[in-house]
C-alpha cells in the first residue's frame, strides 16, 4: 500500500512531514517533490533502505544515487572534510537549488549509495517540502528520480503513483515541480569544472558564477556516452512508444512532401506552437510550448511525454529538438535520450526511421 499525503504547510512539524520522517527513520521509502522532479527518498545512511530504492525503481546497482542535504548542513556527514571547502564557490552560488556536486565521499556512507565509487553526488534542494522533510528526518536523504528505471522522470505525485504505486510506502504531494528537468551534475577536477549532466542550471549560469575560477568543460553533445556519469545511458527518460528526435526545420515545406502516413500507427508530433510545421493530415501536432519560452517547455516536457505515451506500440512520437543554447541544450539532451539517441535531420531520414519503426527488425 502506498499512501499519498498532500502537503499544504511545508513545515517540519506538520503531521504529514512527521509521518514521512518516521517512515524514513524506519528504513522506508518516501517520494517527495523537489524543484526539479520528484525524488524517491530513503535514509542515505541505511544500507538496507538504499537497496530497497534500487529494487523499487528496477535500477541497476552500478548507477549511483544523489544524496540530498538540508540548508546549512555540513557536507561532512556524506563527504570528506576537504570536500565542502573545495566546492564552496559552487554551493555558495547555487544552493539551495538544482546543482549537484560530485565530491569525494565520507567513509561512513554505505557503498550501495555511490555504487562503490569513491565519490558521492550531493545536492541541497530548494523546494520547501524537500527542505522540511530533511529537517524533520535529520538524516541525509538518498533520492533518485521517482520513476521506474529508464522511464520518463515524474513531475507530479500522480506520475510517481503511476510508476511506483504499491512499491513504496509514502508519496508527499506538493503539486507539480518547478523546473521539470533534473539538476545539473558537475565535478571539480583541479581548475576544471566538468559538467556531467546538463540540467536546470545552465552552463551560462555556471560560467557567470564561477567561470573566472574554473575552466568549464561541457559534456559531449547528442546524448553520447562517456560523460563520466554512470547513469547517463543513451536510452533514458524514455516513453514506451517508439520515439524519434527531430532536428528542425526539416519538416518545413509542403505538407505531404517526403512524409507519409505510417500504416497501423498514429504519429504524434511534439513541437513548438510558434513554428508549427506542415504535416500530413493524419498526423497529430502537440505543442510543447513556444520556442522562445524554454522555461515553460522544460517544465512541461515530461508531463507531455507521459501524456502522449501509449502502453501499446501503435503510436510513434516525433519530438522536435529546440536547437537552442542554455536551457535548450538540457531539453535537447533529454529529448535525444527519450529517443534512445535516434535523431533525424532530413525528411528522407525521418521517412526511413519511421519505416524502421513499422517494420519489425530482421
Ligand atoms: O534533480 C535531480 O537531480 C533529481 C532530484 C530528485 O534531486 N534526482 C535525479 O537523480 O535526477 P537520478 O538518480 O535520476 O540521477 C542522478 C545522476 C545519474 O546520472 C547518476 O549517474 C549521477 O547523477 N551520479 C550520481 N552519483 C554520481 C557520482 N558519484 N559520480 C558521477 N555521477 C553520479
Ligand atoms: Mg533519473
Amino acid at each position: 500500500m502506498t499512501q499519498i499525503l498532500r502537503v499544504d504547510r511545508p513545515r517540519p512539524d506538520a503531521p504529514e512531514l512527521r509521518r514521512a520522517a518516521e517512515v524514513l527513520r524506519r528504513g522506508g521509502l518516501v517520494a517527495f517533490p523537489t524543484e526539479t522532479v520528484y525524488g524517491l527518498g530513503c535514509n542515505a545512511l541505511d544500507e538496507a533502505a538504499v537497496r530497497r530504492v534500487f529494487e523499487a525503481k528496477g535500477r541497476p546497482a552500478h548507477d549511483p544515487l544523489i544524496v540530498h542535504v538540508g540548508r546549512g548542513w555540513s557536507l561532512e556527514r556524506v563527504a570528506t572534510v576537504e570536500a565542502g571547502e573545495s566546492v564552496r564557490a559552487l554551493t555558495g552560488a547555487f544552493w539551495p537549488g538544482p546543482l549537484t556536486v560530485v565530491v569525494p565521499r565520507a567513509p561512513a556512507l554505505p557503498g550501495a549509495v555511490t555504487a562503490g565509487l569513491s565519490t558521492v553526488a550531493v545536492r541541497c534542494p530548494a523546494h520547501d517540502v524537500a527542505q522540511a522533510l530533511l529537517e524533520a528526518a535529520g538524516v541525509p536523504i538518498a533520492a533518485p528520480s521517482a520513476n521506474r528505471f529508464s522511464y520518463v522522470s515524474p513531475t507530479s505525485a500522480r506520475h510517481v503513483f503511476d510508476d511506483l504505486g504499491g512499491r513504496i510506502d509514502l508519496i508527499l504531494d506538493g503539486g507539480t515541480t518547478h523546473h521539470g528537468i533534473e539538476s545539473t551534475v558537475v565535478r571539480l577536477d583541479g581548475a576544471r569544472l566538468h559538467v556531467l549532466r546538463l540540467g536546470a542550471v545552465t552552463v551560462d549560469a555556471l560560467r557567470d558564477a564561477v567561470g573566472g575560477a574554473y575552466e568549464i568543460v561541457e559534456p559531449p553533445a547528442g546524448g553520447a556516452r562517456g560523460s563520466g556519469s554512470p547513469g547517463m545511458e543513451t536510452k533514458h527518460y524514455s516513453p514506451r512508444s517508439p520515439a524519434l528526435a527531430v532536428r528542425a526545420p526539416l519538416v518545413e515545406g509542403r505538407a505531404g512532401e517526403g512524409l507519409a502516413d505510417v500504416p497501423g500507427h498514429e504519429v504524434v508530433y511534439l513541437g513548438y506552437e510558434d513554428r508549427r510545421p506542415e504535416l500530413p493530415g493524419s498526423w497529430r501536432f502537440v505543442p510543447l510550448g513556444a520556442s522562445d519560452d524554454l522555461v515553460e517547455v522544460a517544465r512541461r516536457l515530461y508531463e507531455n511525454l507521459r501524456a502522449w505515451d501509449s502502453a501499446s506500440t501503435d503510436r510513434v512520437l516525433l519530438v522536435e529538438l529546440t536547437m537552442a543554447d542554455g536551457l535548450g541544450a538540457a531539453i535537447d539532451d533529454r529529448i535525444t535520450r527519450a529517443a534512445s539517441g535516434v535523431v533525424v535531420a532530413t525528411r528522407a531520414e525521418l521517412s526511413e526511421a519511421l519505416g524502421d519503426v513499422v517494420r519489425p527488425p530482421g
